[in-house]
């Protein structure tokens, strides 16, 4: 069954906050290196920052995003987005290159996404991404299942990630007919310009919405995490490990 996170995306609010997310996805999209004349899926486009550098690579590009609020962000920069989740994607071997970043840990189960992923590449075609990994934002989700606890909610029921393993991942590429070129965890520091506080509001909404008062239980959350994730300057670092790979279908 297809399972869509509680998450209200607002793109506005993400890009004035959260634009660290595209600007720091260069890794992958290097390792994308999308060529003119390509066709290629951007799944989970978001507002679109990154489709547009593809598309500026003179590559054709269409995007996709369960939300619409993003989507329309993505339209407003003269993008071809639609809506539609990446666990229901409708092509059929229509794309040399399949790319997504730091979307597919908002998508269960994977097994769908992957077999939309399958069926939308041409044979030979190529699917580059990178997302979550295993440990991903460990310290945050601790501390969030902390501050549930405490008020008797259990953090696992409202979990709307997936962060795999690189092993893990790899069996599940092999399995839908893909062969891994590549796929790594990369641990990766990243600075939380408009702080934990704005982080929050773009990322946790599933965790803080069934609490009678979240703006107390997030005040407790992050002065539970200041000390290890605030640094002496007030610069928050969040604990990110990405999962990055390069894998091609089969052709058959
Ligand atoms: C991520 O991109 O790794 C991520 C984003 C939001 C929440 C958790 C993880």
């Amino acid at each position: 069954m297809v399972q869509l996170a509680k998450q209200n995306w607002q793109a506005e609010r993400y890009a004035a906050t959260a634009n660290f997310v595209s600007a720091l996805g260069s890794a992958v999209f290097d390792l994308l290196a999308p060529q003119a004349g390509e066709r290629i899926l951007d799944l989970g486009c978001g507002e679109g920052a990154l489709t547009e550098r593809i598309a500026s690579a003179g590559a054709d590009v269409v995007a996709v995003d369960a939300a619409p609020d993003m989507v329309a962000g993505a339209r407003a920069r003269g993008l071809d987005a639609r809506v539609m989740p990446g666990q229901s994607l409708s092509f059929e071997r229509e794309f040399d290159a399949v790319f997504s970043n730091a979307a597919l840990h908002w998508m269960h189960p994977p097994e769908a996404v992957l077999d939309g992923v399958r069926r939308a590449l041409k044979p030979g075609g190529r699917f580059v991404a990178e997302m979550g990994g295993q440990n991903n934002t460990a310290a945050i989700m601790v501390g969030i299942a902390a501050v549930l606890a405490r008020r008797g909610f259990d953090a696992r029921r409202y979990f709307p990630w997936y962060f795999p393993s690189a092993t893990a991942y790899r069996a599940k590429l092999e399995i839908a007919g893909f062969r891994v070129v590549e796929i790594a965890i990369h641990p990766r520091p990243t600075i939380l310009h408009s702080g934990l506080e704005a982080w929050l509001d773009n990322f946790t909404e599933d965790f803080f919405a069934p609490l009678a008062d979240p703006k107390e239980a997030r005040a407790e959350l992050i002065a539970l995490l200041q000390p290890t994730l605030c640094d002496e300057t007030g610069t928050w670092i969040a604990d990110y490990v990405r999962l990055r790979f390069h894998a091609i279908l089969d052709a058959k």
